[in-house]
């Protein structure tokens, strides 16, 4: 055992398995090592005690940080390196803050564009989303900040996120949803993995032996700590025995409680406790190494930062459509309408919410460039109705332009009711508000150059009537000035899509099938996820998987293949008047497949007229496939299509390659003996029955309670209307309010006594469930 377990009475080490607090592992008194958490993924949110007292009430109150762009923007960048720097600039804040692991990446897959925490994800496609996320815990592990990858694992939608059960095959988990997880856990080895609060075939991921030991520990040799979503851990004693190492946030007493009662006679539990404690002990020897002392918040650089975010926006903005409209002429007139010109969307709600010092916005940024503007809002940006007014105004301005060929740059997007942790979007349309505004500036033929903001695909069903199309998707603080950067031409774009924009989200693999009252979600598009789905099923999209345009152009030549070495090169020219950056992308497909797969990709920045020679390494799984029957990945000979491209559909180049047993040689399965048991056990143990009146437990949720007792319907709504007077008027649409009722109505019973910081006591929770059970309706 760990020695300094050793000095540890029983209940400090039942209490280890605890944080304390909202942020903080135990210390036993100051007896043992602890570290402090914080919120990223995309900057610190780092509270202060009173701060973190009103944790619950408003999670937008942090200290000041620096906002990079959203995981969904960085990935549109396609640059390994870039994610790095994303990781090691948050780990420079993290050390001037006294934080010492970072609760981030999220690298869940976007099964559905509707998610409304897509924006803190990476992509639909489980190798871009793994090896950016393995780019970023590098960064930042680099810098002694350690980090947490989340949400493991299929937690793909909010709505319901506490209690839902995702259904998934094996293959389908192997190959899609556990996959970004695997490549980011063997690349980079985070200091923690973050389980997520969903079921996944019946059963808790939080208390689920399968995903915690048997495929994290066992398959992929993970090394670090298991942590427990904020509230995800239902029935201590389960999850702490499937491997679970840390339970977050504190629960007063009541983890102490349940594991108390069985410590003694359970030797099982006892041993995983001990392995649980050594780990918790090892994170904080490790990642809470010296940079304590240095802690100073007045020591962070914010200039750097800022300059640092705003390369990143630059690099990761996709430029949709262009005939010519962009870039604009220096110095000259424009008209500009919408409210998120002058008031910046660069973030989603919830608990990644930064609290950025910096972020002019684009009204200003493009002035700032000498451009001569004339500006309407249009639409508000707050929760406020329109103003007729406020519309007449605009569709002056409107006509005005177009009399005077001014270009008019139309800004669009989702403003914050919209997109946030704790509930899913309906609609990939974009609000009436703006498109009513639109349709109308339209017909009065002004030239319209639209740009959007959205952490997820948005409908741009006027892709054909305007001349150009920039997306910004939310790109954090220096968001103003990156468009303006973009808009005028000083900085190339360079972003490619890391997921497709569809026509409609019922073109969508899982329309129908996705955010429903019903707990029980089958994953019935099986590995058919994002560009897999579209390609294999030919459904025409608005814009593919890896599109994106540049001032600039490029010629693809010279491709040549070394399977064996799972190496793709070919050359690259610019062959435009700018400097431009080309994101290339390697899509293999095996013959008889359905679909391509992205192997493998770069990003390369060219001067006009240069070329290079690209070097793509492939995924280590790019000639094999997962066999159900060995529980693993298996190379495959045969004959295989391998493309260079600058999208899914852009195939630039392709060669056919019979791959043999020789080329596979070195790329045998890893030796893994998969316990038969779990693996049938787990893919059998599917459906979850919901529960009912007399039938109700702890693990089930007060809003469903409430459907059928009149006596925890008061209960729920005097929770709720208690909770709202702490939140200072703020309205239900907002995010943070939106976050908190969800909470409340969606965590299972047993989860409100950590989150609401002791205020449901064990006893209180009992006296629920026993109204919940009882005969009155
Ligand atoms: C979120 C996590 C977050 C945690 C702590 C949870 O509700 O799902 O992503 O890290 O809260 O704020």
């Amino acid at each position: 055992m760990n020695a300094d377990l050793e000095k540890l009475t029983k209940d400090e080490k039942i209490r280890l398995f605890n944080g304390v607090g909202n942020w903080n592992s135990f210390d036993a008194g100051g007896r043992l090592p602890s570290f402090t958490m914080s919120d990223g993924p995309h900057g610190l949110r780092k509270q202060d005690a009173v701060q973190e007292t009103e944790a619950y009430a408003d999670i937008n109150r942090s200290r000041l940080a620096t906002c990079f762009p959203t995981s969904s923007c960085m990935a549109a960048s396609w640059d390994k390196a870039l994610l790095s720097e994303e990781g090691k600039s948050i780990a420079e804040e993290a050390q001037c803050q006294e934080v010492d692991l970072v609760l981030g990446p999220g690298t869940n897959i976007k099964r559905s564009p509707l998610c409304g925490r897509n924006f803190e994800y990476f992509s639909e496609d489980p190798y871009l989303a793994g090896t950016l996320a393995a780019s970023y815990i590098n960064g930042m592990q680099a810098l002694g900040i350690g980090t947490s990858l989340k949400h493991f694992t299929c937690n793909n939608q909010e709505k319901r996120r506490q209690t839902s059960n995702s259904i998934v095959d094996e293959k389908t988990l192997s190959e899609i949803y556990l996959r970004p997880f695997e490549i980011a856990v063997r690349k980079a080895q985070p200091a923690s993995i973050m389980v997520s609060y969903n079921k996944v075939n019946g059963e808790y991921a939080a208390a689920s032996k399968f995903l915690l030991t048997e495929v994290l520990r066992k398959k992929w040799g993970f090394k670090g700590m298991v942590i427990s979503d904020w509230g995800a851990c239902i029935g201590a004693a389960n999850c702490l025995k499937a491997g679970m190492s840390l339970a977050m946030p504190d629960s007063n007493g009541y983890f102490s409680h349940q594991l108390s009662a069985v410590y003694d006679e359970d030797s099982v539990l006892r041993d995983k406790l001990d392995e649980a404690n050594s780990l918790v002990v090892e994170a904080a020897k490790k990642w809470n190494g010296g940079h304590r002392q240095k802690a100073d918040n007045s020591k962070i650089d914010f200039v750097a930062h800022h300059k640092a975010a705003l390369r990143f926006a630059t690099s990761s903005a996709v430029l949709l459509k262009n005939d010519g409209a962009l870039p604009l002429a220096p110095k000259t007139k424009l008209a500009v309408i919408g409210g998120l010109a002058a008031t910046m969307k660069f973030q989603g709600g919830g608990s990644s919410h930064i609290n950025a010092a910096e972020y002019p916005s684009a009204l200003e940024s493009l002035k700032a460039l000498g451009y001569e503007i004339d500006y309407a809002e249009g639409y508000p940006t707050d929760l406020g109705n329109v103003s007729e007014k406020g519309y007449a105004q605009a569709l002056e301005l409107a006509k005005k332009a177009a009399s005077e060929k001014v270009p008019l740059l139309f800004f669009c997007g989702l403003t914050e009711e919209f997109e946030g942790e704790g509930f899913d979007r309906e609609t990939i349309a974009l609000p009436q508000v703006q498109t009513k505004l639109l349709d109308q500036i339209l017909e009065t033929g002004a030239e319209v150059i639209a740009v959007t903001f959205s952490g997820a695909p948005i409908d741009i069903y006027f892709a054909d009537k305007v001349r150009a199309v920039l997306h910004m998707y939310l790109c954090g603080e220096a968001c103003g000035e990156a468009c303006a950067q973009l808009l005028s031409g000083n900085v190339n774009p360079s972003g490619k899509l890391a997921e497709t924009f569809p026509f409609s989200e019922k073109d969508t693999p899982c329309y129908g099938n996705f955010g429903g009252e019903d707990d029980n979600i089958e994953y019935k598009e099986g590995c058919l996820v994002g560009y897999r789905y579209y390609e294999a099923k030919k459904i025409p999209v608005r814009y593919e998987f890896g599109f994106g345009l540049s001032y600039t152009t490029f010629e693809y030549s010279n491709l040549e293949v070394d399977a064996a070495a799972r190496r793709v090169s070919f050359d690259i020219k610019n062959t435009g008047t700018v400097k431009g950056a080309e994101a290339a992308q390697v899509y293999i497909q095996r013959a008889g497949a359905e679909y391509p797969e992205l192997r493998g990709f770069e990003k390369v920045e060219l001067e006009p007229g240069e070329t290079k020679r690209v070097s793509v390494e492939l995924d280590e799984n790019a000639f094999k496939s997962y066999d159900t029957s060995a529980h693993n990945f298996v190379p495959l000979v045969g004959t295989y299509k391998v493309m260079a491209a600058s999208s899914v559909k852009k195939i630039q180049l392709e060669k056919e390659v019979e791959v043999s047993e020789g080329d596979l040689a070195g790329q045998a399965a890893d030796a893994y003996s998969p316990d038969v048991t779990l693996y049938n056990d787990f893919f059998t143990n599917t459906f979850y029955e919901q529960h009912h009146r007399g039938t109700f437990t702890t693990a089930d949720n007060l809003g469903d309670m409430a459907k059928e007792s009149f006596a925890v319907r008061m209960i729920l709504r005097f929770i709720i209307r208690a909770m709202l007077s702490t939140m200072k008027g703020k309205s239900k649409d907002d995010p943070s309010v939106k976050i908190a009722i969800s909470a409340i109505e969606e965590n299972p019973l047993e989860s409100l006594i950590s989150i609401t910081n002791g205020v449901l006591s064990e006893k209180r929770m009992q006296g629920i469930l026993r109204l919940a059970n009882g005969k009155h309706k």
